[in-house]
């Protein structure tokens, strides 16, 4: 079968399948198999398709994500790569990462908190070069994923496998990034791939989805520095308990995602 002839098939499969975008998908998948820029496929047309192909286009009617079939997944201009050990980025982080890089002070001792493919942290170790990051996270598998990352990037970083902030001296660090695990265990509004394919531990906080947050702004009051940010990403919805959580800050402010979902809770101490 030619390339243009797989294009279209696969394309017919995946919209029966459900998956928004088929065609680009499709696309997507080949361009990979071929080891070419997407546009370039036109050109290879009447090529025969690969064999690989047909084993990814199963892997995705099969409901896996698309990041992980690919090994990565684009964050704030740049590729990262993933993993099923970690999170795949979600656009509604970088309004977390904008307000960092806006808010650290110069010279800012930062750290991002369950760090996962390590795009928050990386990210703002580039945007900020005058900032300095610690990495941690509870699972050493996504710590390994973070620190190639760092390298890829050429950024860098220190790593430590914590539990959210425990081990960190009293007023010791200036900013504090985080997007916790924030979804209930038994949230029926999860999507049931990512139920299925992303780690656990990176998605679900206890009964309530709160059991991180609750934590980590304890935490938080302690490590920060006076005039110190904490930053943490939070699910629609848990804007209020969360803001009642940091009753030790000075002040107090909501940023929202491109959708208009109340997404970022930041603490000025
Ligand atoms: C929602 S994911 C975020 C990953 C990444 N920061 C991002 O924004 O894509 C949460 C991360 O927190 C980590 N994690 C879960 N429980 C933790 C804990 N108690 N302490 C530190 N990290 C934890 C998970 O392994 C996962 O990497």
């Amino acid at each position: 079968m030619t390339v243009r002839d797989w294009l279209t098939q696969a394309a017919d499969r995946l919209s029966a399948s459900g998956v928004a975008s088929p065609r680009l998908e499709a696309q997507v998948l080949m361009a990979h198999c071929l080891h070419v820029d997407r546009d370039r496929l036109l050109l290879l047309d009447e090529q025969d398709a690969p064999h690989d192909a047909d084993v990814l286009l199963k892997r995705r009617l099969a409901g896996e994500p698309l990041a992980y079939i690919l090994g990565w997944k684009e964050f704030y201009r740049r590729r990262f790569e993933v993993n099923p050990s970690v999170l795949i980025p979600r656009p509604e982080t970088e309004t977390l990462v904008e307000a960092v890089i806006e808010l650290a002070p110069p010279e800012a001792l930062c750290v991002d908190v369950g760090t996962g493919s390590g795009c928050i942290g990386v990210t703002c170790a580039l945007e900020r070069s005058d900032t300095r990051w610690i990495l941690t996270d509870v699972s050493r598998e996504a710590l390994h994923v973070a620190q190639r990352n760092a390298c890829h990037h050429a950024v860098a970083c220190w790593f430590l496998q914590a539990d959210l902030l425990s081990g960190f001296q009293p007023k010791s660090v200036d900013v504090i990034a985080c997007n916790p695990p924030y979804v209930a265990e038994a949230d029926p509004r999860l999507d049931p791939s990512v139920r299925k394919f992303e780690p656990a531990v990176a998605l679900f906080a206890g009964e309530t989805g709160l059991e991180h947050l609750s934590r980590l702004a304890v935490q938080a009051a302690e490590v920060l520095k006076s005039g110190g940010w904490l930053l943490m990403e939070v699910g629609e919805g848990q804007t209020a308990h969360v803001l009642s959580l940091c009753e030790k800050a000075r002040a107090c402010i909501v940023r929202k995602d491109l959708a208009g979902i109340e997404r970022v809770v930041i603490a000025a101490y």
